[in-house]
């Protein structure tokens, strides 16, 4: 393949490599093929060591259950600015003050979906619609998606593709009848967007307008009916590669970020490899920089390029072809791969503002990030670092939350402590086998430390004294401390009713292999297909150095003789669940996961199951939905009082191309007919809202 047929030219050399995880496609566009590539950590720091005798936390020892967070409500139900911050106060929210409850949102789990299916599948009693779809306009001005005229500036005013992370706040005094829905765009496919003879400049040119973030008004008659976009509403908003976002915390300024274009430091175009996010008790929403690595061409050869999986060979897409700063070997951009990694805030209320991204809270490939308010008034984010054998951070604000004082609190993820996880068992090393058999304690435990990085402003890195080098190679700084290696870790989201830490660690199947790290407690199971979810409980207040930890679940299908885990429910009664990647909680104390990549672990295709936490059904896991053909689940809403769910769908039939395409979601346009208006015969990546029939 040319240069000039774009798309095709770096990506189908790699196809192939992808270990039987998931699509080929998906790996080469998604994460420049990081699970084919070599493992990035190569680091030979302090492996998680089997410690028998587990401190029991003092949290534990006092009876203490969720009494560690202020845990302003907020995530599970509709919030808007002011409402969550006069839901906040001291103690727990109000949702958590009556402890675990049923919930309204009633079902009979579905049967797993085998994953050649082009369907999207809801529970007996429910219907679907797309919320918003790849395509739609979003202003006055923007045209209807014309799939065969596609153009970049239609695009631009259009909603992206690939959604994500998504949330839906209620704007103030709207009654419940209006809203904002965020939802960023973490990459394209190409080959399947757009048909093959068209230029590899427009390709380029509408595939860059695809990425960013979105935010879009919503509107319903009432509160039973379910909710629409709002074309050209006040708040809505495109985020592209051309929107300034504010650097904010210490590297702001440094010499490390700057460039030709930017020789302050402090301003940096666009967002990318956005994946998931989170919601702040004070209405905004953060979003994580994920794959950045795979839009630039670098020289490749420095210990930083080598951590970030930064390479000299030509992007997937060829944005360097058009932009000098896509190759840092450009003289002036040299650092412009250091303006990227980072956690983004974004205020969807004030289509104005200047976006942010917070390097106090470090730079890696950030799933997302999710915040709690510790009961000392500081907030707390925890961070992965989705990456096979990376780490889990967590970030403590140097300010404290204040109750109804927006504009301060929306100053407090640009300046605090930053640490990484050091996990240990406490069952002997040769009861963890690697098979996922629990040890002979009946358990996968023990206790941990949070390792500091940044504290009070002062690198604790040994050898690295400069706090501007730890957050911008935050990696590499954290190689030095010795954290444990884990199995990609994707959303990590505290429990607003009981402050304990959920961290989805998605899988590795480098795990146990020739000269890779082997089996530990934490991350039991070598070539871990299908994942597992590690559970948290911070030793006091939520800002504490130690804690203690156990698993929740080892993934996999039982009925196929998977080795599994679910906290000891009978593994024959659970839905079978592979890969588990986001993270939500219902009203009720719930966990729900979506998951990204169950195909080619249990064969089945992606979802999302509701876990139930407590009593005697803990560890007991029902699926509730399952996405087309090649599609991830992505950016679940529970909105259980509502008895509605909503859900991104990201590349539905991944695998095809535009001449032959696999999936044709959402709009299911029929063979021979003319498609309605606003429909196209294409898969679209949408935002999906199900909801009860007798809505
Ligand atoms: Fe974009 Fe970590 O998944
Ligand atoms: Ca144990
Ligand atoms: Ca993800």
């Amino acid at each position: 393949m040319s240069v000039s047929s774009g798309r095709k030219f770096s990506l189908l050399p790699m196809l192939g490599h992808t270990k039987g995880k998931r699509s080929p496609v998906t790996c080469a566009l998604k994460c420049d093929n990081a699970c084919s590539g070599e493992v990035c950590n190569t680091s030979s720091n302090s492996y998680f060591r089997d410690i028998a005798s587990a401190t029991m936390s003092r949290r534990a020892a006092l009876g203490f259950g969720a009494a560690g967070a202020l845990a302003v409500a907020f995530g599970s139900a509709i919030i808007s600015p002011e409402s969550a911050v006069a839901d906040g106060g001291p103690g727990l929210s109000a949702a958590a003050k009556n402890g675990y409850g049923a919930s309204k949102l009633k079902f009979t789990a579905i049967a797993p979906v085998d994953a050649a299916v082009d369907a999207f599948t809801v529970p007996e009693g429910f219907t679907w619609q797309p919320v918003i779809r790849w395509g739609d306009p979003i202003f006055n001005d923007a045209p209807d998606f014309d799939l065969d005229n596609q153009t970049a500036a239609a695009q631009a005013r259009q909603f992206g593709y690939n959604n994500d992370y998504t949330d839906i706040l209620e704007i103030p005094g709207s009654k419940g009848r209006r809203a904002v829905l965020f939802t960023n765009h973490e990459y394209t496919n190409e080959t399947i967007m757009f048909p093959a003879a068209m230029p590899a400049a427009d390709v380029r040119a509408i595939g860059a307008a695809a990425h960013g973030l979105t935010v879009v008004e919503l509107e319903r008659k009432n509160k039973n009916k379910p909710w629409t976009y709002v074309k050209g509403a006040g708040l809505n908003r495109r985020y592209l590669n051309t929107t300034p976002y504010e650097l904010t915390g210490p590297v702001a300024g440094s010499a490390l970020v700057r460039t030709k274009a930017d020789p302050t430091g402090r301003t940096i175009l666009g967002t990318l490899g956005n994946c998931s996010g989170g919601t702040t008790p004070w209405g905004t929403i953060l979003s994580g920089e994920e794959n950045f690595n795979g839009y630039f061409v670098s020289p490749g050869t420095s210990a930083g390029d080598k951590r970030y999986g930064l390479t000299s060979k030509p992007t997937a897409r060829q944005w360097e072809l058009d932009d000098p700063r896509f190759d840092t070997r450009n003289p002036g951009y040299e650092n412009e791969t250091n303006r990227f990694g980072w956690i983004v805030e974004v205020d969807p209320f004030d289509p104005t503002s200047t976006p942010k991204k917070h390097s106090a809270m470090g730079r890696f490939k950030h799933e997302g990030a999710n915040v709690i308010v510790a009961e000392s008034g500081h907030v707390v984010a925890y961070m992965g670092d989705d990456e096979r054998f990376d780490y889990l951070y967590k970030f403590v604000s140097a300010g404290t939350y204040i109750e109804g004082d927006r504009k301060h609190n929306m100053t407090l993820l640009s300046e605090g402590d930053l640490y990484v996880a050091k996990f240990a068992g406490n069952s002997p090393a040769a009861q963890i086998t690697g098979t996922g058999a629990v040890p002979a304690d009946g358990g996968f435990d023990g206790t941990g430390e949070w390792l500091p990085l940044v504290v009070g402003g002062v690198s604790q890195v040994p050898g690295m004294p400069s706090v501007e080098e730890v957050l911008v190679y935050t990696r590499l700084a954290a190689d030095k401390v010795g954290p444990t290696k884990m199995d990609r870790c994707e959303d990590v989201q505290p429990s607003l009713h009981t402050g304990k830490v959920y961290v989805a660690c998605t899988n590795n199947s480098d795990r146990g292999k020739t000269g890779k790290e082997g089996a530990t407690e934490v991350n039991p199971r070598n070539n871990n297909r299908d994942g597992h979810i590690v559970e948290i409980t911070e030793t006091g207040d939520q800002t504490a150095t130690a804690f203690t930890w156990n698993l929740l679940m080892v993934c996999g299908d039982p009925s196929t003789g998977d080795v599994t885990y679910f906290s000891g429910f009978p593994a024959d009664q659970v839905s079978p669940i592979s890969c588990p990647d986001n993270l939500a909680f219902d009203s009720v104390g719930n966990l729900w996961i979506s998951t990204d990549g169950a195909p080619s672990g249990i064969g089945k295709a992606d979802g999302l199951f509701k876990v139930t936490l407590d009593g005697a059904e803990r560890g007991r896991v029902e699926q509730f939905l399952a996405v087309p053909r090649d599609a991830e689940t992505c950016g679940p809403i529970i909105h259980d009082e509502e008895r509605t769910v909503f859900v991104a769908v990201q590349h539905p039939g991944e695998d095809g191309s535009f001449e032959a395409q696999l999936s044709l979601f959402p709009d299911y346009v029929p063979a021979g007919s003319t498609p309605a208006a606003g429909q196209v015969r294409a898969p679209r990546p949408s935002v999906v809202q199900v909801f009860r029939t007798d809505a």
